[in-house]
């Protein structure tokens, strides 16, 4: 799949040690930021939200500092659900649960190796639809 990724400078030595491990044979659409100079982790969020929302990606993988920063700025896009994961579970319910298609992840929180197996475990598992795509519909509105 095509997977747009982005960074800003508390991200930017995560990302590359993801870039080497974690993305197998998935072909990465590069949104910046491409070194450490302190920049505004929005600009990348959304450059990755929107080419996630075109459909010129599949998922997304964002990292900043915490995460935090980089869920709050995606999901302001439509069709941008955006998580922060700390972990294998958090990332396989992100998806499962929430068909997330962004994950977000915190180069001052998990190291490269947690990091590695929480973007496997986002790449691989589906969305289980049912119940949790009803709930996903009252988020935007339909449903009820
Ligand atoms: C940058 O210092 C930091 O605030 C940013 O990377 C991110 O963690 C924001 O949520």
């Amino acid at each position: 799949m095509v997977i747009a990724i982005g960074c800003d400078h508390a991200g930017f030595a995560l990302m590359q040690a993801l870039r080497e491990s974690a993305f197998g044979d998935h072909r990465l659409l590069d949104r910046g930021t491409h070194d450490q100079s302190p920049t505004d982790y929005p600009r990348y969020a959304l450059a990755v939200a929107k080419a996630v929302a075109a459909g010129e990606a599949e998922r997304g993988v964002l990292v900043c500092g915490t995460g935090i920063g980089m869920a709050i700025a995606a999901s302001r896009i439509r069709g941008i659900r955006a998580a922060v994961c700390t972990n294998e579970y958090t990332a396989r319910m992100a998806r499962a649960h929430n068909n997330a298609n962004v994950l977000c992840l915190g180069g001052r929180v998990v190291g490269p190796g947690l990091a590695e197996d929480i973007v496997r475990s986002f790449l691989r598992t589906e969305f289980a639809g049912g119940r949790h795509a009803a709930r996903l519909a009252l988020i935007d509105g339909q449903g009820n």
